[in-house]
């Protein structure tokens, strides 16, 4: 009798599931047949969860991106599950308790700076340094990570918002880094950055006065459109930086 062959699990896991995007991310990997499995990495349960019929396909998993035993912790329990094809970044700070983008370089500190490059930058850089290596060596995966546009320097003609448009560039430049190094042990591996839109979340919140009528998504949108986008990545996109139609923004 021939040996019974199993299937390995298609894994998707998003990190920051408890934020906006992410949990728009998540929602909407789990109804996709796609994946069987959808692994949310955040800091606190998610508010809704779990708030969707496909919550049997969900496990969530504690972890705080600048805790790298947490981010350890969380990649022997994935690893566990099976090698994950999709990895999306979508963690991030724009404002907060004594934080606000700076309108002149008056405003820089260097308490602000590095809080928002700790979480902007450094934070997706660890979790890719533990979740990367999960992906498997021959079938095709994608890490994406959350960026914004604002983190383009060939786009900006508007300044001010040093940190956080600073702490994006370097995560964009993080990003096509890892790239290159991944695609020498993952063939068909692809990492990019990816701008989501502007969106209705806590972190566009103080700021949508000025977005211009019917460019703001909900959240829901922005993933679908995100979504698409890693659908349609082809291998000669890696590294790069896309928006949520799929256009190449400028670095
Ligand atoms: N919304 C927009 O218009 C817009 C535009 C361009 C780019 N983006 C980017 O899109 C991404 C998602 O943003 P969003 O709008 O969904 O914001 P959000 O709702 O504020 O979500 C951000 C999430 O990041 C998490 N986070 C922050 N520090 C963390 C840490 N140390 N460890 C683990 N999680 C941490 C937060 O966790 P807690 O819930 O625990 O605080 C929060 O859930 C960000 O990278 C953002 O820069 C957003």
């Amino acid at each position: 009798m021939a040996e019974a062959v199993s299937t390995p699990a298609r894994l998707a896991v998003v990190v920051g599931g408890a934020g906006g995007v992410g949990g728009a991310l998540a929602r909407a990997l789990a109804g996709n047949p796609s994946y069987d499995r959808v692994i949310v990495l955040s800091r606190r349960l998610p508010a809704d969860w779990p708030a969707t019929d496909a919550q049997d396909r969900m496990v969530w998993m504690p972890a705080d991106i600048l805790d790298e035993d947490s981010l350890a912790a969380a990649a022997v329990r994935i690893a566990a599950l099976g090698a994950p094809t999709l990895i999306l970044i979508a963690t991030g700070i724009l404002h907060g308790e004594g934080l606000a983008p700076e309108k002149t370089l008056r405003a820089v500190t260097a308490e602000a700076l590095s809080r928002v490059f700790l979480v902007n930058a450094v934070g997706p850089a660890l979790v890719a340094k533990h979740l990367l290596p999960l992906t498997p060596r021959d079938q095709p995966s994608v890490l994406a990570a959350l960026s914004a546009r604002v983190g383009s320097i060939g786009d900006n003609r508007l300044g001010g918002w040093y940190g956080y448009r600073a702490s994006k560039a370097a995560l964009n430049m993080l990003i096509h880094t890892m790239a290159i190094e991944h695609r020498r042990t993952r063939p068909l591996g692809v990492c990019v950055a990816l701008h989501p839109g502007t969106v209705d979340t806590a972190l566009s919140a103080p700021f949508q006065t000025a977005v211009p009528d019917g460019r703001l998504f909900t959240a829901e949108q922005s993933a679908a459109a995100l979504l698409a986008v890693v659908d349609s990545l082809g291998l000669e996109a890696n590294g790069g930086f896309f928006a949520w139609d799929g256009a190449p923004i400028p670095w």
